[in-house]
């Protein structure tokens, strides 16, 4: 085990430092104190630069989240204006401010579904979060204080709060911090190239992950159960597209039990998968949305959470009698960030982003399907400006590699030396560059994977 008070780097080094004073987030923390940071230093458009000089071309949006790419002035200059301006308020004990107003207003005209109010905070977990609470808190005003269970997915992700935590179906996330919470059920992932039986037809596998959810709904109780929670495509479980016909099933069971729908637009918002939302492009009739990442591109944190009017109806009576509605972030309604946010969605109207990124995710989507071809390649899957490569050690049997060889890390350093940012899912590499992302760009990001894939067959092969 690496000392981690000790490194290779010059002391006093950014490096150094990362390594003495940082908890990283997410990340493999004994590895990370063999091999050290990256440190990224500036970027424009859809490139990047690390503190050594090296240039890459960003294959991930940060994590799915820079849609409009780096170094935007407009989105530079609408923050500096509304930091001098009105550097913050809060919308506690009614008090508001314009840009939340507007962006509120702005929101619900954009999204696929009647949504009546929208409750803002800082992330996509905090904004799940509030989503359960908002469940629990509907539910026993209207009088139906058994029905809190929440049905997520494995592989699904929703954040890392511990009630979000908890909704995310990805052992890691669970592993040494006692979740997920008990009111959680994980129902499975509709993964047919993993998940599938010997044999088993598209449609056989759909019907038999249904039934699994049906069952479990009844061996529950779907008076105990509040609602089901999926993202429209999983993002960092993966990548995964559920098969056709997945979601028509599941919604018309959620119907017949009275269990309503949460989409998780986190990633899919906003342009991602060839549409507005991931709603339309699965076909999701949500009761409500939650949204963050895309939505201010990153440029500030900003998430909301979008609900029927019919849900917050019942909710005003007995919060009088409570003396508040008593939930709320110091930073709902952060005015700068909500005037960064309404300013990039009207950017992406002005430019007409989702469009382009409707055409060249056509285009990205055939390169990716092309890299079937390549030996590692076992599975490509993806949406829009959204995919996936798993890389495998028999194509036919789709045998995995094992964990210890960490191909898909390994992959992922070759693609970082060639210039290409990718993330590594396991042995999945995943892509989700920046919507404004242009042919010849794709054309780079694919050509630059292709050598990665290469050379980490040659080091395979050694
Ligand atoms: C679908 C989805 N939901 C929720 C989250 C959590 O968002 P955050 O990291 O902002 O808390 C993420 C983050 O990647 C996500 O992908």
């Amino acid at each position: 085990m690496a000392d981690p008070l000790h490194n290779e780097f010059p002391a006093g080094s950014l490096e150094d430092k990362d390594l003495r004073h940082l908890l990283h987030p997410t990340t493999n923390l004994k590895l990370h104190h063999q091999v050290g940071p990256v440190i990224h230093d500036r970027a424009e458009g859809v490139y990047m630069w690390d503190t050594r000089g090296n240039q890459y071309i960003e294959g991930m949006s940060g994590l799915w989240c820079t849609a409009l790419g780096y170094g935007e002035e407009e989105l530079v200059r609408v923050a500096a204006e509304h930091m001098r301006k009105l550097s913050y308020s809060q919308l506690f004990g009614s008090k508001s401010n314009e840009p939340s107003i507007l962006l509120a207003e702005k929101l619900k005209q954009m999204a696929p579904f009647d949504a009546g109010r929208v409750f803002f905070g800082s992330s996509g977990s905090d904004a799940n979060d509030t989503q359960i609470k908002l469940m629990w808190y509907y539910n026993n005003v209207v009088g139906r204080p058994e029905k809190k269970k929440i049905i997520s997915r494995k592989k699904g992700y929703h954040g890392v709060t511990v009630a979000a935590g908890s909704l995310t179906g990805l052992p890691a996330f669970h592993a040494h911090f006692d979740l997920p919470l008990d009111r959680v059920l994980h129902t499975d992932c509709p993964f047919y190239y993993r998940e599938a039986e010997e044999g088993e037809s598209e449609a056989d596998f759909v019907d038999r992950i249904v039934g699994n959810l049906e069952a479990l709904i009844e061996r529950e109780g779907a008076e105990t159960i509040a609602a089901f929670i999926a993202e429209p495509i999983m993002g960092a479980g993966g990548v995964i597209v559920p098969p056709d016909g997945y979601f028509d099933k599941v919604q018309a069971l959620l119907k017949k039990h009275d269990i309503l729908f949460i989409d998780d637009e986190v990633i899919c918002g906003f342009g991602r998968t060839g549409q507005p939302f991931g709603a339309q492009t699965m076909n999701l009739a949500p009761d409500t949305m939650s949204v963050a990442k895309a939505v201010s591109s990153a440029y500030l944190p900003l998430s909301a959470v979008l609900i029927p009017e019919w849900m917050y109806e019942p909710m005003i009576e007995p919060s009088g009698q409570v003396g508040n509605f008593g939930h709320g972030f110091t930073y709902s309604g952060h005015p700068v960030c909500a005037a960064v946010a309404l300013r990039a969605l009207e950017l992406m109207e002005e430019r007409d982003l989702f469009a382009h990124a409707a055409r060249v995710g056509e285009e990205f989507q055939a390169r990716l399907h092309a890299l079937a071809d390549h030996p590692l390649v076992g599975n490509t899957r993806g949406r829009g400006l959204i995919g996936a490569v798993e890389l495998v050690a028999d194509k036919a049997s789709k045998q995995p590699f094992e964990a210890s060889q960490a191909v898909g890390y390994n992959a992922m350093r070759f693609c970082e030396e060639n210039g290409l940012i990718v993330r590594a899912l396991g042995d999945s590499l995943a892509l989700c560059p920046p919507l404004i992302i242009t042919s010849d760009q794709v054309d780079e990001v694919f050509t630059k994977m292709t050598r990665a894939l290469d050379q980490t067959q040659a080091w395979l092969g050694r």
